[in-house]
């Protein structure tokens, strides 16, 4: 089977022959057609050992009749166990779910990661009806998915962006207010989405309202940040920083669903502004990392 190595050397990727997967008992077994490439992937790249096998979004179809799933279903999945820029891949069943038909391997591709954790943020932050939120980072993959989730939540939704040209399409998909620095929002907010790092944590922190909390979730910018949490106590009584993970190990196939089912819907859309032979993954992974890609890059397979 072609899958993606790690080469840490090189500072890219490349392909290996490998043996392909045996599935353990309550795995799905999955032909690879499509997958897209997140942010925390690139950037878990220089810390992983030549050989490593990245990748956690799959699309794709099933190989085998197995745990609840038939040959031949299309199904998008997660694979916490990395390894999805492959032409095969076990996963399991509890991270997999079957697509509608309207909803391509493409779309499908971009909504483990990116989706999962756009829509677990915001039920992390109760209701949102009339309340003001910031979503940093909101041109990207995550990013893109909570304007429309937290938006269509009822949410005011101040969108930051690198540039106007990065903004593109962020008002069409819910965002009241868009700026292109966190520290020109006007505040205060109920939830601060940050995963930006750096300065724009800074700022977050002081944008978010008494009893708000500022979602820690990434740190796109690879900065530290310089907190004085005796400032943070002014103004912003009972706020919470809270680092945030959007999996604890639990099953996801259930929101996989949903978010499929959204897509197919025409409820949420997904913006790929990258879509090529994954031949071309070098090409994405430098496109994502240089801040190139609105939305996401997906790589079809075969
Ligand atoms: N904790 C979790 O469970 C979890 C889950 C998913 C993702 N993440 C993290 O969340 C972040 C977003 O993920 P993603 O897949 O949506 O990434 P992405 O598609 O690359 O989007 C990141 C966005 O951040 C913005 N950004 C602002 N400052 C940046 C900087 N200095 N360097 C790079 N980008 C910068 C970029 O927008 P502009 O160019 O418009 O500024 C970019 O669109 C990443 O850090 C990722 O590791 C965490």
């Amino acid at each position: 089977m072609r899958t993606i190595v790690n080469t840490p050397a090189t500072g890219d990727v490349a392909f290996r022959e490998l043996d392909a997967p045996v599935p353990a008992a309550g795995d799905v077994l999955i032909d690879v057609k499509a997958f897209s490439v997140n942010r925390g992937e690139i950037l878990n790249l220089p810390g992983n050992a030549e050989g490593w096998r990245p990748g956690w979004d799959v699309a794709g179809v099933v190989a085998e009749t197995a745990n609840g799933f038939t040959a031949g279903q299309r199904v998008v999945a997660l694979s916490l166990a990395d390894g999805s820029w492959a032409e095969r891949i076990a996963v399991p069943a509890g991270f997999v779910a079957v697509l509608p038909d309207e909803v391509g391997f493409a779309e499908a591709a971009t909504l483990p990661v990116a989706a999962l954790t756009a829509l677990r943020l915001v039920r992390e932050s109760g209701s949102l009806l009339g309340r003001r939120v910031l979503v940093t980072g909101a041109a990207g993959g995550v990013g893109r998915i909570l304007v429309q989730l937290a938006s269509a939540a009822g949410a005011e939704v101040t969108a930051v962006a690198g540039s106007a040209e990065r903004a593109k399409g962020l008002t069409g998909l819910g965002a009241a207010v868009v700026v292109t620095d966190a520290a020109d929002a006007e505040g205060p907010f109920a939830a601060v989405y940050e995963s930006a790092g750096g300065v724009s944590l800074a700022a977050a922190l002081e944008l978010v309202g008494p009893g708000g909390t500022v979602f820690s979730y990434g740190n796109s910018s690879g900065e530290p940040t310089p907190v004085s949490f005796f400032q943070f106590f002014g103004g912003h009584e009972q706020a919470v920083l809270r680092h945030f993970v959007f999996v604890t190990g639990a099953p996801v196939d259930a929101d996989l669903a949903e978010l499929a089912g959204l897509v197919g819907s025409g409820t949420l859309s997904v913006e790929i502004s990258y879509r090529k032979d994954w031949e071309h993954i070098n090409e994405a992974l430098a496109a994502v990392r240089d801040r190139r890609v609105a939305g996401k890059a997906v790589l079809t397979v075969g």
